[in-house]
């Protein structure tokens, strides 16, 4: 479970509200991956993904042009969504096969997203774009910009709130593991005992 923390925001409510709904999106397919994955549940996720990626890489992509971001910035920005649209495609028309080696890879693909891409270049896009909104309405009360400790922190903060999570699947896996190893070790006694009583009455 991906937990969303304030640390994440860029400071601009759109954008923000928008990545939020990534990581509901992405906290689906964990369950998906954990559980039974349906095909259908698994074709709706992908498709509301799809839908969220187009809309979303839009709103960003009309917020730089309009603030004149730098263009080197913009450029690498708008390679890096191309990138991911191109790999969740490619991830998408595998929906009917290995579903769980599929929903692994693309949750790793969304995390590493969430965390690299979030705190980099999206953060990078909120200063610039609240800077350019500065420019074109002042007086405006901006949020300073985040300090590379504070975005260290909520990296830690993250991959800290995913190894916790990850201990605790591990310790139901195990539980649940023991659980079927006794109903098996039961089931195996009571196949074994009308066995054992045909055995010693035909002697
Ligand atoms: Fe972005």
């Amino acid at each position: 479970m991906f937990v969303w923390g304030d640390g994440f925001e860029i400071g601009l409510a759109e954008v923000d509200a928008q990545h939020r709904r990534l990581v509901g999106i992405l906290n689906r397919l964990a369950r998906c991956h954990a559980g039974h994955v349906a095909e259908e549940d698994l074709r709706r996720t992908f498709d509301e993904l799809a839908d969220y990626t187009a809309y979303h890489f839009a709103t960003e992509e009309a917020l730089m042009a309009k603030a004149e971001v730098a263009q080197d910035h913009a450029a690498a920005h708008v390679r890096a969504h191309r990138d991911f649209v191109e790999k969740l495609l490619a991830a998408r028309k595998e929906a009917g096969r290995a579903p769980r080696e599929l929903t692994g890879r693309t949750l790793t693909l969304l995390t590493k997203w969430l965390i690299v891409h979030i705190l980099g270049m999206d953060r990078r896009m909120g200063e610039e774009v609240r800077k350019a909104q500065e420019m074109a309405s002042l007086p405006v009360t901006v949020a300073p910009p985040p300090s590379s400790e504070r975005t260290i922190e909520v990296l830690l903060d993250a991959i800290d709130g995913l190894y916790r999570q990850l201990g605790k699947n591990s310790d139901e896996l195990l539980e649940s593991n023991r659980k079927l190893q006794q109903e098996v070790a039961e089931c195996s006694a009571i196949r074994v005992r009308p066995r054992l009583f045909a055995g010693s009455g035909g002697r």
